[in-house]
């Protein structure tokens, strides 16, 4: 099946259909996502909080972006793939964004890229369109910009913060951005910057009339333990059920229930009687040589201490424990030699 495009996106909007978009960094998530129908998947700088556990998006570099970006490409055949640019990449010059852009369009193959910021990146927004790389734009809470923000907080809210977040998305559209992401704007707001732009607005805290939704996969499925942002809603606890799977785990090793014969490899037995055989051989070879060395040690330092070496386990104590195990073992059922090693399933893609 073919990826969504740009265009099917804007199709979308003009059919009043909306557009589900979420958040993945990794190979397994992806596949999952695109199996479950998600047309637009982010490759976020969120990664960074939620994956890489930094307190804000700012460390993330084109190297993370791209490394995870591949994952999420190699698991999906049908989502249309974003990558953020990450701070740093596109803020210092147009030549220097167009230099990331190209480098994660190359190496991870990607289908778009996303920045923040809006008239202040429109050229940005241009060039790269005008190159032939799909742009998604981000107003409103721009995370990056924590450090001016002051914080993660509602955007536009004053008439004036409001009329530049409205020229901020003219701006993008008009530079040939093919959707923008509206993050922490009052609803209203959301409403109008939807009715009165072309292209989809995917809001995230947002409110309910932008022309998609976009979340942090983690903050919807349970993953995120340091906090819940207010804009989002728990549809699974995966936390939960991982640390509940990680206890089960741990008791069942401890106790010895798991591994059991159904994860084991089988040998033949005459290999192992054959290794016993030599264990029994050295063994005797063991016994005759501390008889000998017992001799010795007596005449020269007393018996106590050929009483004290006589009182430590020694190798043929273990060999028959080791040999009661094995017997015990065999009786339990065993899995088939077809079964044995481990080949990793093909993947979709090379
Ligand atoms: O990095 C990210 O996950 C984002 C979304 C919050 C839109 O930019």
């Amino acid at each position: 099946m073919a990826r969504v495009t740009p265009d099917q996106l804007r199709q979308m909007k003009a059919r009043g259909e909306r557009i589900p978009m979420l958040t993945a960094y990794d190979y397994p998530t992806a596949q999952i996502l695109d199996a479950a129908g998600l047309p637009i998947l982010l490759v976020g700088d969120s990664m960074g909080m939620v994956v890489l556990g930094y307190p804000t998006t700012l460390p993330v570099t084109v190297d993370d972006i791209i490394r995870h970006a591949q994952a999420v490409v190699r698991g999906t055949e049908h989502a249309l793939i974003v990558a953020d640019l990450p701070f740093g990449a596109f803020q210092v010059s147009t030549e220097e964004t167009m230099r990331a852009a190209v480098r994660i369009m190359k190496e991870a193959q990607p289908q778009a890229v996303k920045l923040e910021g809006g008239r202040r990146v429109a050229a940005s927004v241009r060039a790269l369109t005008e190159a032939g790389i799909p742009v998604m734009g981000h107003v409103g809470l721009t995370p990056q910009s924590v450090n001016v923000t002051g914080g993660f907080r509602v955007q536009g809210k004053t008439e004036q913060a409001a009329r530049i977040l409205l020229d901020d998305v003219a701006a993008l559209e008009d530079a040939g951005a093919f959707a923008v992401v509206l993050e922490l704007v009052p609803a209203e707001l959301s409403r109008l910057i939807t009715e009165r732009t072309s292209i989809p607005t995917i809001g995230i805290g947002a409110g309910p009339y932008c022309d998609g939704e976009v979340q942090v996969v983690h903050d919807i499925l349970g993953l995120f333990p340091d906090f819940t942002p207010r804009h989002t809603r728990h549809f699974g606890e995966l936390g939960a059920a991982m640390r509940q799977a990680a206890e089960s785990y741990v008791a069942e090793v401890r106790d010895r229930s798991f591994p059991t014969a159904a994860q084991s490899a089988k040998i033949d037995a005459a290999v192992i009687a054959a290794l016993r055989a030599d264990d029994a051989d050295n063994d005797a070879d063991n016994d005759a040589d501390n008889d000998a060395d017992d001799t010795a040690d007596s005449r020269d330092s007393g018996d106590a201490t050929s009483a004290a070496v006589d009182a430590q386990p020694h190798n043929g104590a273990q060999a028959k424990g080791r040999a009661a195990d094995q017997s015990a073992s065999q009786a339990e059922p065993q899995i088939e030699p077809e079964a044995d090693g481990y080949a990793p399933p093909k993947t979709k893609k090379g």
